[in-house]
Order: structure tokens, then C-alpha cells, then sequence
């Protein structure tokens, strides 16, 4: 399992991501698309971002009933993105729903990641108003021991978390963690933060950074110190 560095493209157009993208002119990041991006523009800037040779991560946070997951999920594989996502919420039968809507004839498919419970979750609105009476870290644990179950092949998690989703899923359940700052740099409305080079040692296998590449004086360069303090 190869570790990188995932770039967060939060651009509300096609243009402004080329312009992004076009600053990049020795090295082809893995990017990531969200929701604001994606219905903006719709499957073709999937297509148009693969053909400049970019690796895509889709990150549309699925969660319907599994009928559903599984063609939303055949659509997107045809799209050809490296790695997708859903909600373990949507329970073990819809993660494997989705496994099976993913994986194309020959076998291949992408990663696909579960979103455990969201970062933006506190532990106190988890329980009052979702009822879930656990711990926010047992809930994130169980959630991805079932995204294992279901036989996915992560989860989304802090990386501060990492350590505990890999204690108890194993070193080869992938974590992919966003929430990453440089330990001289801005948090902005991130809480639960840490260096590329923490996660690394936490156990991260790939790290999605936004603001601290996108908005920076030199994106190439805050890049290259991201990839450097992570991958080495
Ligand atoms: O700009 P920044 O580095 O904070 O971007 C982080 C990216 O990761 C954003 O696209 C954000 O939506 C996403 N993300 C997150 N926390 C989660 C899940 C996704 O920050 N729990």
C-alpha cells in the first residue's frame, strides 16, 4: 500500500481547478473531488481531471438503501475514479452492496473508504440527538470493524485516530485522514489537527490536504514539503 499525499480540490468550478492543476508541471498529485465540485460540474470534470493523468478520490459520502448504493456505485466505477466513499452508517449489508456495485467485470474496482462518524460529530450530539449511547472512539471502531466486515478497504477518519482504527482492524485496513496542517501553519475551522510527519508516524496511508496547498503563496512548494514530511 503505497502512501501519498491527497489534495482536496474545494473549487466551485472547473476553471478555477484547472487553474489549480495547471501550476503542477513535473508532478501529477492524487486529488480529491467533494460534493461542491462534483455537482457543479458534474461526471465530466471526473473525466477531464483523469485525462490530464491526475489519480481521482470521489468523495460523495454515499448512504441510501443498498439497492440504490449498488447502482450509484456501478456508475461511478465506470467513471474509472482510484478511490470513492459512503457512510458506514448505511450498515453492513449497503457497504456490501456498494463492494459488489464497484467491482467492473474484470474484477478490478477502486478503494472504497467508509466514513466512520464525521469529524464536524461531537460526542455529545452523537448522543443526544442520534441516540447512540456509546463513546464517539468505540463508535468510530465499530463502524470500522463492520466497514472491514463488509470487506472495504478503510475508513475516513482524524488521524488522530488512526492509531486506534489500526489497533483494532489491523495495519492493513487502510486510514485516510484529512485534518493535516504544517506545525507552522493556519488550522482555519479544523480542530483536531496534526503535521504530515504525525500522521505519518501515527500511521496514516494517505493524508488529504486542503487549505494548506490550495491557498498557499506556492502551492507546488507547500506540495512537496507535504509529500516530503509524509512520504519521505
Ligand atoms: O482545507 P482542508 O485541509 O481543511 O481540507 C480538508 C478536506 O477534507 C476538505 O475537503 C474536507 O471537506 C475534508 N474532510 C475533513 N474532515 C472529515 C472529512 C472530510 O476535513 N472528517
Amino acid at each position: 500500500m503505497g502512501k501519498d499525499v491527497i489534495i482536496a480540490c474545494d473549487f466551485s468550478s472547473a476553471q478555477a481547478t484547472f487553474d489549480f492543476l495547471d501550476k503542477f508541471t513535473e508532478e501529477k498529485p492524487f486529488v480529491k473531488i467533494g460534493m461542491e465540485l462534483y455537482y457543479a460540474e458534474g461526471p465530466s470534470i471526473v473525466r477531464e481531471i483523469k485525462k490530464r493523468g491526475h489519480k481521482i478520490f470521489l468523495d460523495l459520502k454515499l448512504h441510501d438503501i443498498p439497492n440504490t448504493v449498488k447502482k450509484a456505485m456501478a456508475v461511478l466505477s465506470k467513471l474509472d475514479v482510484d478511490m470513492t466513499n459512503l457512510h458506514a452508517a448505511g450498515t453492513i449489508d449497503m457497504m456490501k452492496a456498494a463492494l459488489e456495485g464497484l467491482t467492473r467485470e474484470d474484477g478490478t474496482r477502486p478503494i472504497l473508504i467508509a466514513v466512520t462518524q464525521l469529524t464536524s460529530t461531537s460526542e455529545e450530539r452523537m448522543q443526544k440527538e442520534l441516540l447512540i449511547h456509546s463513546s464517539i472512539n468505540d463508535t468510530i471502531v465499530k463502524y470500522a470493524n463492520n466497514a472491514k466486515e463488509a470487506g472495504l478497504d478503510g475508513v475516513v477518519c482524524s488521524p488522530l485516530e488512526a492509531g486506534m482504527v489500526k489497533e483494532s482492524c489491523g495495519s492493513g485496513f487502510m486510514t485516510v485522514t484529512p485534518g493535516v496542517r504544517f506545525a507552522d501553519g493556519d488550522v482555519g475551522d479544523q480542530v483536531r489537527v496534526t503535521t504530515p510527519q504525525k500522521a505519518k508516524e501515527i500511521g496514516s496511508d494517505y493524508i488529504v490536504v486542503g487549505r494548506p496547498i490550495t491557498t498557499a503563496d506556492d502551492p507546488v512548494a507547500a506540495y512537496r514539503r507535504c509529500v516530503e514530511e509524509f512520504v519521505g
